[in-house]
């Protein structure tokens, strides 16, 4: 296994994705972690991330200088270069020639990075860095340039250290898979073996040790991460699984029955489903303001998951679709975050409940997740869904949340998402969804006019939902959208499509 270093760049992330897509197992750890803990991780080669400092800088983030001295193979990238460089005797100043996307590098087939990679010499790759080495460390050979680095990667003499000043792991960077493998595996000797099958494999092993016959409880909400939890641990488990769907009433359409029909039916999993849309739709009678809602449907579903978990009787264990990302103590260089918006998650539990935490996807990232799911034999359009929001349609029906109302969304919803897939969409688009705005407008149909309300579509391009672009959906895909709904759907005589950006906006509505 590999061990990557983080100095706060926004790639690090894609740096780890890249190395387990070459089967290798590797974890991020920040730049400032205790040597001690380095060592510990036993990893056969190390690499330094970018980021977004300047390493002549007072407070530039530093890495313990023994990680260079270990006698592992060392990789740096862009900052990570400068302070490879810096270590070992080079000077880093600011470059005149500030490079910011593609350039051609010429680099040296002979160096191990570069074995076996096609393009005769020469490459595309990503720059992005302010700085440059301006002079040479000692021992050091350059082994690729470009027009404005001419140190674009160096390797040492005699050790297994290398730098370079491009970023491999972005797409834009031509067979820096490649590169990033030829490190992990032909330089570092890292055995391919970090697969799906051996993931599943180990894991429902190290459940089964770590649960015995004891009982686990899991909240199933019907989307990818606590789907894949409630069939890994059933493959584990079996019937010491207990899986609990709340219906809040403010689900996709069908969404109920389909968690019901691939759970219970299909997989045979222990499953509870506590029908609460009434006490929800109680609870948010007359309520408008989004935070309200939010906290509202969040106190709510845990009274109700904790009520049905009381009515099941014992349980040691609570199981949870933790992600690698969640669990990441990335080097932030940015302050506390003021709250825009209050997320939930199951995390609210009395104390009085005393059980241990099982998450066996703590160290996936969300493509792995994906790939666990298919290899269950999960159903490509529960694997391949968009994210879903705890609060649900409450945060979609905006204004004053009623039955009917949830109906009219529930309705346009589909025949989006539905449009989406018969265009070919809905995989290239991160999020989709309807929103029903407390909005009436007057429309003809036939010979009579309409006072009905207006409904707008959200279809954005993200890769963490930090972020997000509106989706450029071809007109005509829109325009069928836009019919459908109108024709199809009582209650809705316009529809608006977004095209705003996060931020400034941001991804659901409230
Ligand atoms: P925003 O609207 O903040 O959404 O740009 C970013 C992403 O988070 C989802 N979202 C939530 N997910 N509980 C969740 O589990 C919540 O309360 C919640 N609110 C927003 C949203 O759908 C988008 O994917």
């Amino acid at each position: 296994k590999v061990l990557i270093l983080d100095f706060g760049s926004q790639y690090t992330q894609l740096i780890a994705r890249r190395v387990r897509e070459a089967h290798v197992y590797c974890e991020i750890f920040p730049c400032n972690a205790d040597f001690e803990k380095i060592k510990a991780f036993e990893a056969k080669g190390i690499i330094l991330s970018g980021g977004p400092s300047s390493v002549y800088e007072e407070d530039a983030p530093r890495v313990d200088e023994r990680v260079f001295e270990m006698g592992l193979p060392v990789l740096g990238i862009c900052y990570g270069m400068q302070l490879a460089g810096q270590h070992f005797g080079g000077v880093v100043a600011p470059s005149n020639h500030r490079e910011y996307g593609r350039a051609v590098l010429s680099y040296e087939s002979s160096c191990g990075l570069f074995k076996g990679l096609e393009g005769n010499g020469t490459l595309t790759v990503w720059m992005s860095h302010g700085d440059r080495l301006e002079k040479m460390p000692e021992h050091f050979d350059i082994v690729a340039k470009t027009d404005n680095a001419p140190a674009a990667a160096m390797k040492h003499h005699s050790r297994e250290i290398y730098a370079i000043q491009f970023h491999p792991e972005v797409t834009h960077t031509e067979q820096g898979k490649a590169i990033l493998e030829n490190f992990v595996v032909g330089i570092c000797g890292c055995r391919q073996i970090w697969t799906t099958e051996n993931f599943i494999q180990a894991e429902i092993e190290r459940v089964r040790e770590k649960v015995g016959g004891r009982k686990v409880l899991c909240g199933l909400s019907g989307g990818v991460d606590s789907s894949v939890v409630a069939v890994l641990l059933h493959e584990a488990i079996g019937d010491n699984l207990v899986c609990v769907f709340v219906d809040n009433g403010l689900l996709r359409l069908n969404e109920r029955e389909y968690v019901e029909k691939t759970f219970r039916e299909h997989y045979k999993i222990n499953l509870v489903v506590a029908d609460a849309e009434e006490r929800f739709l109680t609870a948010l009678a007359g309520v408008t303001d989004p935070e309200k809602k939010r906290k509202t449907i969040g106190n709510l579903f845990i009274r109700i998951f904790e009520e049905e978990a009381r009515k099941i009787g014992d349980f040691d264990f609570l199981a949870q679709g933790t992600l690698y990302p969640d669990v990441i103590e990335s080097v932030s260089f940015k302050g506390p975050s003021a709250t825009i918006k209050s997320h939930h998650n199951v995390g609210g539990l009395p104390e009085d409940m005393k059980f241990q935490l099982v998450e066996p996807l703590r160290e996936l990232f969300k493509d792995e997740v994906r790939d666990v799911g298919r290899k269950l034999g999960l159903p490509e359009v529960m694997v391949g869904r968009h994210p879903f929001p705890g609060p649900g349609l409450g945060v979609r029906v905006l204004g004053e949340i009623t039955k009917k109302r949830c109906d009219v969304l529930r309705q346009a919803d589909a025949i989006f998402i539905e449009e989406l897939h018969n265009a070919n969409l809905y995989n290239t688009i991160w999020q989709a969804f309807a929103v029903l705005l407390p909005v009436n407008t007057v429309g003809v149909m036939g010979d009579g006019r309409t006072y009905e309300n207006a409904c707008a579509i959200r279809a954005v391009y993200s890769s963490d939902g930090m972020t997000a672009d509106w989706a450029h959906i071809p007109y005509d895909v829109l325009g069928k959208i836009s019919n459908r709904i109108i024709n199809e759907v009582r209650g809705i005589n316009r529809v608006v499509y977004d095209i705003s950006s996060k931020p400034p906006a941001t991804i659901e509505w409230e």
